[in-house]
């Protein structure tokens, strides 16, 4: 199966200022591990609080999810606000508006009044379906938007040559560029006497009065608050997030196009999801931005098949003059959609954790950064009751519990009872599969050079087996979305330990 070979992420050809390795122990007043839009954020907010702020990242920053968005900034989060409200209520449903809304409001402000250049423009965000069965699905949420006053409008057809049966539309949402809108905020962070560490991750967290996070080369940092915003948190700490999110993978192509793209954001209620959106070049040129094909990490159909349906889908709707780049990431949902941010467990009052935004963190991670200020600061919050980790909404949290667990007990054995006929020996290059080698499951994927490079695929958090992913040359996990390099290395956690390697 072909597909070219596209460059990666837009965002990141941005260039970014680089920082050190941590290489002493450190005192400060809070230490944030992970440098993505909500670690940044909450950097950024507590020191400006006056708080003297760390945050370090196992990588460079910004080269999480958060440099592979599309960055849509709106609170338009497909269909959530009726299921909310028929699941939480009305009072909880608002208030994640309200969050959210606060978040886009403190982006679009921090952006005017720092004059910042990020490509930010105000777009109107819609969500449509030509499917009959999403009619009522479209209807019910805009009597939800009605309830809660939001103020959204249906539409019965879309600016774009997409067919529609019904839509709705929220105006005045907005996209930017992310890493270039960040970029700011971390120099600011930076002006103000904030620390970043690169290449600097953090193993484990001893606590206490004053909780230390310690780093892989081994060294401290002893804080009065620590917060997690490292995507899946790296360190569960009892609080059993594995069991409580799954992380969905989506695909993004980028796609110069010959006509003029008429501005908005879409997103398609039924699935496959098709997601759009356009950026600029520097030379002024408009380009699209196709995503969607969703699904749950290690469980897609040959990952290359994913962007072979966006391309197609892209030259339906448009004339495609040339594909530009292609890239893909994951997020993490909760078991009611509505995000983790709070204290990590309900009796640990210094330690925080972010996450869980559902792909929709431009908004949830900033109001997050947001919420956690306040806690640090003031100690209570009107959102702290919806966000807190610690909730355990009965219904439908339990059923979404069970369904999530079940499916990794299913992933768990179906992968155990899988036999592998095929032999390193039988790989082309650039191929990756699972083996058999000595009679036992392994993973096996032939370089460009034709030099094998062989691991064990059982994943090294809770020992389910991982899935070969061809599109990113990795092994993903179908249980609780862990990725590893070819090599071996963890790309993504929970897991935190390499793959065995085999000779
Ligand atoms: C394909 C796709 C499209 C999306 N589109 C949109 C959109 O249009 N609009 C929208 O609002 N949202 C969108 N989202 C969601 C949004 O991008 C994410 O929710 C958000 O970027 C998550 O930010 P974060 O700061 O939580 O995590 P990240 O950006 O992943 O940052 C986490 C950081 O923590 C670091 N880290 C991890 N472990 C450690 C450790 N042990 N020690 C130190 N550092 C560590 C990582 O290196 C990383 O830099 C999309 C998501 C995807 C996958
Ligand atoms: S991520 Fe949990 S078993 Fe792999």
């Amino acid at each position: 199966m072909n597909f070219p070979q596209l460059p990666e992420s837009y965002w990141r050809k941005t260039e970014l200022p680089q920082f050190k390795e941590l290489n002493s122990n450190l005192e400060v007043d809070v230490a944030i591990v992970g440098a993505g839009i909500t670690g940044i954020t909450t950097g950024l907010l507590l020191k400006k609080a006056g708080y003297n702020v760390t945050i370090i990242d196992a990588d460079s920053i910004l080269n999480g999810t958060t440099g592979h968005t599309t960055a849509k900034v709106t609170v338009q989060h497909n269909l959530i606000y009726n299921e909310l409200l028929n699941n939480l209520g009305e009072e909880k449903a608002k208030l994640y508006f309200d969050a959210n809304n606060m978040g886009l409001k403190w982006i679009k402000d921090y952006i005017t009044k720092n004059k910042v250049e990020c490509d930010f423009t105000e777009e109107d965000a819609y969500i449509y379906t030509n499917s009959t069965n999403y009619l009522t699905q479209i209807e019910n949420e805009s009597s939800a938007y009605n309830q809660l006053g939001i103020p959204g409008e249906m539409i019965s057809k879309l600016p774009l040559n997409i067919p529609v049966k019904t839509g709705l539309v929220l105006r005045k949402q907005a996209q930017f560029h992310p890493i270039k809108y960040l970029k700011h905020l971390i120099k600011e962070f930076v002006n103000l006497g904030g620390l970043v560490f690169e290449n600097t991750p953090a193993v484990d967290i001893e606590k206490g009065e004053r909780p230390i996070v310690k780093t892989k080369k081994g060294f401290n940092i002893s804080s009065k608050h620590i917060v997690i915003t490292s995507h899946f948190p790296f360190l569960d700490m009892f609080g059993f997030y594995f069991t409580r999110m799954y992380a969905e993978r989506s695909y993004i192509l980028a796609a110069k196009i010959q006509e003029e793209f008429p501005g908005g954001m879409y997103i398609s209620a039924e699935s496959p999801t098709r997601s759009l959106r356009y950026t600029t070049l520097e030379n002024g040129q408009k380009f699209v931005l196709i995503g969607g094909e969703s699904h749950k990490v290690g469980q897609g159909v040959n990952t290359i098949r994913h962007y072979e349906a966006l391309k197609s889908f892209g030259e339906q709707t448009f004339r495609v003059e040339e594909f530009l780049y292609r890239w893909s990431a994951q997020d993490l949902f909760t078991l009611d959609k509505v995000p983790y941010v709070g204290q990590i467990t309900s009796n640990t009052n210094n330690i925080f954790v972010a996450t869980g935004y559902g792909k929709w963190g431009m908004t949830n991670g900033t109001a997050a950064a947001l919420l956690i200020k306040e806690l640090i600061t003031t100690g209570n919050s009107i959102y702290k009751d919806l966000f807190t980790p610690s909730r355990f909404n009965t219904d439908p949290s339990v059923k979404q519990f069970f369904i999530n667990n079940a499916d990794v007990a299913k992933h768990f054995i179906d992968g155990k009872l899988e036999f592998a006929i095929k032999k390193p020996d039988d790989l082309d290059i650039n191929e990756g599969s699972v083996v058999s080698v000595n009679g036992k499951r392994a993973g096996a994927y032939k370089d460009e050079e034709g030099r094998l490079h062989i691991v064990d695929t059982t994943c090294t958090h809770m020992g389910c087996e991982l899935e070969w992913n061809n599109g990113e040359k990795s092994w993903d996990c179908p249980c609780h979305g862990s990725r590893f390099s070819f090599k071996g290395d963890v790309l993504e956690g929970p897991a935190k330990k390499t793959l065995r390697r085999i000779e």
